[in-house]
């Protein structure tokens, strides 16, 4: 999500790929067919070849919905979006490779100033040749989040989930299946090596070349900056590491999958990572004490107090969460919606746990413990009594009765908290917070003559989010809503015919990112939610 650091990769494609043009250069034109509707939409998928995974049921599904979705517009802007993932974003997908063995390593240093010469005389399109480890038969896939050129964890759990409803047990490599395996495979592996971290470069055996990702921020505890891509410490990462492992189990019956390799492991590593980011700010006797994670970053968001943030009242359920979904920091860290998806997840994911744990084990018990008492937490502190609309969810508190009162377009936000299974829809607390934030009563509320809805600080206030108007209709029952927000998402692609980050509610033709594939698969998510919801919506025209 972060564009501090957009890179325009010449390193990535595969070999197949080779003679494709870079998708992020693709995204910036408009390409024909357009649409026959009135927006004139562009067509924005690579040409099969060029696609970077097909799943004939995806296909499948987009040739279905053409006799679905009645307005072409609508039907181009699906047809665009939902299969953005696999079209543009599956950089890589191998096997895992055990270690080389340190013998191989040092005869590869004692010939290493030759490859250096090599490498200079090349187009750096590719790295010197390493040496390779065992085949294993670990399954893993690289997705990137579109523009940038690295894994984030929430992006990568949700850009999958925009094809669960098709996912079926399929133990073949070329299935959807092992796309998602080989992503949970690859979380473990990045959650183990950096727990704190929430995006990271491609993994040793792609040969995709990698950069540093050191700047100015200081971070502890250290962090490889070469698997590393940022070192943010988002508690909804590592539930999305669980929403992703509950997906997959929840359209598969797949328990056995999460025996083989590192998943209980990760699992240990998410529960130690967010245990301590529950204490307390003093310690009994009153002197200060630093969190585990801290964060100080120069440019924009930095934590006071040693990079520590605010004081916060400690062991009271709570999580800590030293940044946002939108990856901008916290103001107060203990992050509701954060807490609202990892106690949810926690206890979903815990079914697996409970399955292939060893009767000794603890961790099961300790899932459903932690997300107990985080859901606890959250009703007693997370709850605001708010003059105008009653009891509402609270965007971020710290425990001491400080709370900001506000929303974000990215997920996990208040607005989702049904979506996520945290609440009922029809939840009274959630129905006064949802009045709230989709008013102008909400800070980051913006509205105008081209699209109205939830913006974010990480764009600047006055642009709105596209994702936050899907989240809108995904947890809406009422056809006027859903049509109107529908409407607005049609119309506010600039031609593009796609879902941006961010669109200008007075000018369409501002909006950022070109290619943001999370975005776009939830656009596909609400419009098969409404074939099933809503089918009578999908038969009209919005001409
Ligand atoms: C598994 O997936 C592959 C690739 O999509 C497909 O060819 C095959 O038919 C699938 N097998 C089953 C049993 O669905
Ligand atoms: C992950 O599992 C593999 C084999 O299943 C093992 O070799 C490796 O050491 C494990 N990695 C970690 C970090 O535990
Ligand atoms: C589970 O065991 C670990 C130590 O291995 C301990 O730190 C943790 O508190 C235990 N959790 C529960 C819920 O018993
Ligand atoms: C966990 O899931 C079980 C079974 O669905 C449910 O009964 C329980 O209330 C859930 N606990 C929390 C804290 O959400």
């Amino acid at each position: 999500m972060r564009q501090r650091t957009l890179i325009f990769s010449l390193t990535l494609i595969p070999l197949v790929l080779a003679q494709c043009p870079l998708y992020s250069h693709y995204a910036f034109k408009k390409h024909e067919p357009l649409s026959t509707g009135r927006h004139e939409l562009a067509y924005m998928r690579p040409i099969p070849s060029c696609r970077t995974f097909i799943a004939p049921e995806v296909e499948e599904a987009v040739e279905r919905m053409r006799h679905v979705i009645v307005d072409p517009d609508l039907m181009r802007v699906f047809e665009n979006s939902w299969p953005s993932t696999l079209d543009t974003t599956i950089a890589w997908r191998g096997y895992a490779e055990e270690p080389v063995p340190p013998e191989v390593l040092q005869g590869l240093a004692a010939s290493s100033e030759e490859e250096d010469v090599l490498q200079v005389q090349t187009v750096p399109l590719k790295p010197p040749p390493k040496p390779k480890g065992k085949k294993t038969d670990e399954e893993l896939t690289f997705v990137i989040t579109g523009d940038i050129e690295a894994m984030w964890l929430r992006d990568s759990a949700n850009q999958l989930q925009a094809y669960a409803s098709l996912l079926r047990p399929n133990s073949s490599f070329d299935s959807l299946a092992s796309v998602f395996r080989g992503a949970i495979n690859l979380q473990a592996r990045y959650i183990l090596e950096a727990p704190f971290c929430n995006a990271f470069q491609a993994p040793d055996e792609s040969n995709i070349m990698r950069k540093s990702s050191a700047n100015s921020d200081t971070i502890s505890p250290y962090f490889d900056y070469m698997k590393v891509f940022s070192c943010n410490w988002e508690l909804d990462s590592l539930a999305s590491f669980l929403q992703l492992s509950d997906d997959y189990v929840k359209a598969t019956g797949d328990f056995a999958f999460f025996k083989k390799f590192n998943w209980t492991g990760a699992v240990q590593r998410v529960l130690e990572t967010a245990e301590s980011m529950r204490i307390d700010s003093y310690t009994p006797t009153g002197e200060w004490q630093h969190t585990p994670y801290t964060y100080c970053a120069p440019y924009g968001g930095t934590p006071i107090n040693e990079c520590n943030g605010s004081p916060h009242k400690g062991n009271i359920g709570l999580v800590r969460s030293f940044h946002r979904p939108s990856d901008d920091a916290c103001t107060y860290q203990y992050l509701i919606p954060s807490n609202m998806m990892f106690s949810q997840y926690l206890n979903a994911s815990s079914a697996i746990m409970a399955q292939i744990e060893p009767s000794d084990g603890n961790l099961t018990q300790w899932m459903r413990t932690m997300s107990t008492e985080i859901k606890e937490g959250i009703e007693r502190h997370g709850v605001v009594r708010d003059r105008k609309y009653g009891d509402v969810y609270a965007y971020e508190v710290d425990g001491y009765g400080s709370a900001n009162m506000m929303d974000d377009p990215n997920i996990p936000s208040l607005l989702s908290a049904p979506f996520l299974g945290y609440v009922l829809q029809g939840d009274k607390v959630y129905q006064n917070t949802r009045r709230k934030i989709l008013s102008k009563d909400n800070p980051y509320y913006a509205w105008g003559p081209v699209i109205s809805g939830v913006g974010s600080p990480h764009t600047m206030p006055g642009r709105v989010w596209p994702m936050a108007l899907i989240m809108r209709i995904l947890t809406s029952d009422d056809d006027a809503e859903i049509v109107a927000n529908l409407k607005d998402l049609i119309k506010s692609t600039d031609g593009y015919g796609v879902m941006h980050e961010s669109v200008h509610a007075h000018h369409g033709g501002m909006w950022s990112r070109q290619w943001f594939s999370w975005a776009n698969g939830m656009f596909g998510q609400v419009i098969l939610d409404l074939e099933k919801r809503k089918p009578h919506i999908l038969k009209m025209g919005f001409q």
